[in-house]
């Protein structure tokens, strides 16, 4: 990797953060484009994000930054203005220098629905959709499956009050027949039998030995099943969807999409997806 002391510096805030491929697919991408600049993880707790993005404003080499976990939300009242999908989610994971403003953005919901019509041909318009999870991911895929029309939404969760907190949030913003349901409530088999779409956003699966999040009889043949662990590749959800006939993805394309979206908005050019793409597939092997 080359770069000069007038390099631009791209950052990701996060706690933690070395578990994260961003920087090796960003880095792939700055490099596949002859920028001068560098990508680096920040690790900062919550306390200290106020001070780190006040020092960004001072910063004349600021190229962009990622946030992610557990930041997203916080990140959202340090910016000085915001994207419409940053407002619609109430999160960011994406910061841009903009006329000496920080501009506010969150590119996870349109990489997440590219993903979907790239990988699968998938257009939720009309279609019932199941989200496992309702923590900061759930949120970014909740709205954007309500703003292209996905109807009802159903949010299932281990904690019941999360689920139904944000099936309001979807409700209020959008309008979309949106409902929260426990884990365990004796609707859910039925509802997730019913649906066109089921979205893991939960982090069970991230452990190579974790059992998939719900019963994996419940899914049925022709449908989708998302997963948005992309490490390991093949989740236990996924390959048992697999075995029962539905269509799967991983999430490296999300995480693929929301990266090229955000670069595409601090650099103002497309980056190489292949360059991200290679270097993401290598990291994760
Ligand atoms: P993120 O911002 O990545 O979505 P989060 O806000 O911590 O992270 O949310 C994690 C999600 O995974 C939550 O929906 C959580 O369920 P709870 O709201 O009940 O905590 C879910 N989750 C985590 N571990 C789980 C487990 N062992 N079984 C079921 N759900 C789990």
């Amino acid at each position: 990797m080359k770069f000069t002391a007038a390099a631009k510096l791209f950052i990701l805030f996060g706690d933690p953060v070395a578990h994260s491929l961003s920087p090796v697919m960003q880095n792939a991408a700055l490099q596949a484009a002859g920028i001068d600049g560098l990508y680096i993880p920040w690790r900062v707790q919550s306390a200290g994000l106020p001070a780190a993005f006040e020092s960004l404003r001072g910063m004349e080499n600021f190229g962009g930054a990622n946030v992610t976990v557990p930041h997203k939300e916080q990140a959202f009242a340090l910016v000085d203005t915001l994207t419409p999908e940053a407002a619609a989610v109430g999160a960011v994971n994406t910061v841009v220098a903009r006329d000496g403003h920080l501009l506010g953005a969150n590119t996870d919901g349109l990489g997440f629905l590219r993903s979907l019509h790239e990988e699968a041909d998938f257009l939720p318009r009309g279609k019932p959709c199941v989200i496992l999870g309702a923590g900061g991911a759930a949120r970014a895929v909740a709205v954007s499956l309500a703003e292209a029309g996905a109807e009802p939404l159903i949010i299932v969760n281990r904690t019941v009050e999360r689920a139904r907190s944000l099936a309001e949030f979807v409700y209020r913003k959008i309008g979309t027949s949106t409902t929260g349901l426990a884990l365990d409530d004796p609707q859910m088999p039925a509802t997730v039998r019913e649906c066109a779409l089921v979205v893991n956003t939960t982090s069970v699966g991230l452990n190579p030995a974790d059992h998939p999040p719900i019963d994996p009889s419940l899914l049925q043949s022709g449908a989708l099943v998302y997963d948005l662990i992309y490490r390991p590749r093949e989740t236990a959800l996924l390959r048992e969807a697999k075995r029962r006939g539905c269509r799967v993805i991983g999430g490296l394309g999300m995480l693929l999409y929301q990266g090229a979206l955000a670069f595409e908005l601090w650099t103002g050019h497309k980056p190489s997806e292949a360059a991200m793409r290679h270097a993401l597939v290598t990291a994760v092997a």
